[in-house]
């Protein structure tokens, strides 16, 4: 699969996620076969500004070739002058047309955009320069998916090289279940790749989506956490039909890599994924309660140990 001139090894991406698509995580997820890996999203004055805090949100993890990194913001000017200033940093600039989040959107950034054709078109129209492929990543719509389709084609016509869907409206946040009828009437109407994401949480969750929309790809953001395996796991069913479910040793030895990547991290980030791994085998309960206790990385390694 392609994005743009990007060549893929596959159509499994793992998602943009604050606070969790860390380079650390990220860099596991890549180990375990995801074919593109994201930033969080980070806030394009931040980007303009090289705010100290963008630094850490846009560093590459090892061998994370090809990047993308996720922006938002609400005005076209800031986006793209945003996106100049990151193209040197990564292959793939991705826009945040999906975030539901209020601080977000009050400010006309991430899902408010949807209901905003002009701003969307702008822009695409201020991107010009930019010498990188540009993808969106978009919900439905913010309140109703009656406009998804037109939201879509005005993606397209815009000049992206590829659309993420996540089949929810900002205001369903998590609530029903992703619309996959949705995603499938958008990837018909459009003929660059459309990725579909939401509900992703098994190899064959992964196969109901890309039969019922026809992606080419598909991205999982929650299915993810704690368990980057699911990228290797895709990979083995479509292949053999089959995939083997990690037991508590593998859960363990997944943890204690991503310790290694994340020394350095702050320990509130690097707790929240720890408890993650503390999953679907005897003792993972107590475990996860230990580790969201844990003051630092050390102590987590020895409560993974015991
Ligand atoms: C903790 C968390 C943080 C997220 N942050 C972002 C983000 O920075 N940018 C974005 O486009 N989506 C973000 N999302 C949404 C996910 O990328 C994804 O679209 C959503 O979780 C649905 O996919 P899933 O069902 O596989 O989790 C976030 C989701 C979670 C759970």
């Amino acid at each position: 699969m392609h994005i743009g001139r990007i060549r893929l090894k596959n159509g499994f991406f793992l998602a943009p996620m604050a606070n969790f698509s860390t380079a650390p995580f990220r860099r596991l997820c890549r180990e375990h076969g995801a074919g593109l890996t994201t930033s969080e999203m980070v806030s394009c004055e931040a980007a303009i500004h090289e705010n100290w805090k963008t630094e850490r949100l846009v560093a590459r993890a090892r061998n994370e070739k090809p990047f993308a990194i996720q922006v938002f913001g609400s005005e076209p000017k800031r986006i793209a002058l945003a996106a100049e200033a990151l193209e040197k940093r990564c292959e793939i600039i991705d826009i945040n047309l999906g975030c539901p989040m209020h601080r977000i959107t009050e400010q006309g950034g991430g899902a408010a955009l949807l209901g905003k054709p002009a701003k969307i078109r702008g822009i695409f129209d201020a991107l010009t320069t930019l010498k990188i492929p540009v993808t969106v990543k978009m919900r439905l719509g913010f309140a109703t998916k009656a406009g998804c389709v037109g939201i879509a084609r005005l993606i397209e016509q815009g000049g992206a090289a590829a659309l993420t869907v996540h089949g929810r409206t900002a205001k369903q946040n998590y609530s029903e279940k992703a619309d996959l009828g949705a995603i499938c009437r958008i990837k018909k109407a459009l003929s660059i790749p459309v990725i579909g994401n939401g509900d992703i949480f098994t190899p064959e969750d992964a196969e109901r989506m890309l039969k019922k929309t026809g992606c080419d790809g598909v991205m999982v953001g929650r299915g993810a956490l704690g368990n980057p395996s699911i990228f290797r796991q895709m990979a083995e069913y479509f292949r053999d039909g089959e995939y083997v479910i990690p037991d508590r040793s593998g859960r363990i030895g997944m943890l204690l890599r991503f310790l290694d990547y994340a020394r350095g991290a702050p320990i509130a980030v690097t707790r929240a994924h720890a408890a993650y791994f503390a999953k679907g085998f005897e003792g993972a309960v107590g475990m996860r309660r230990k580790i969201m206790k844990a003051k630092s990385a050390g102590e987590i390694r020895k409560i993974a140990r015991l």
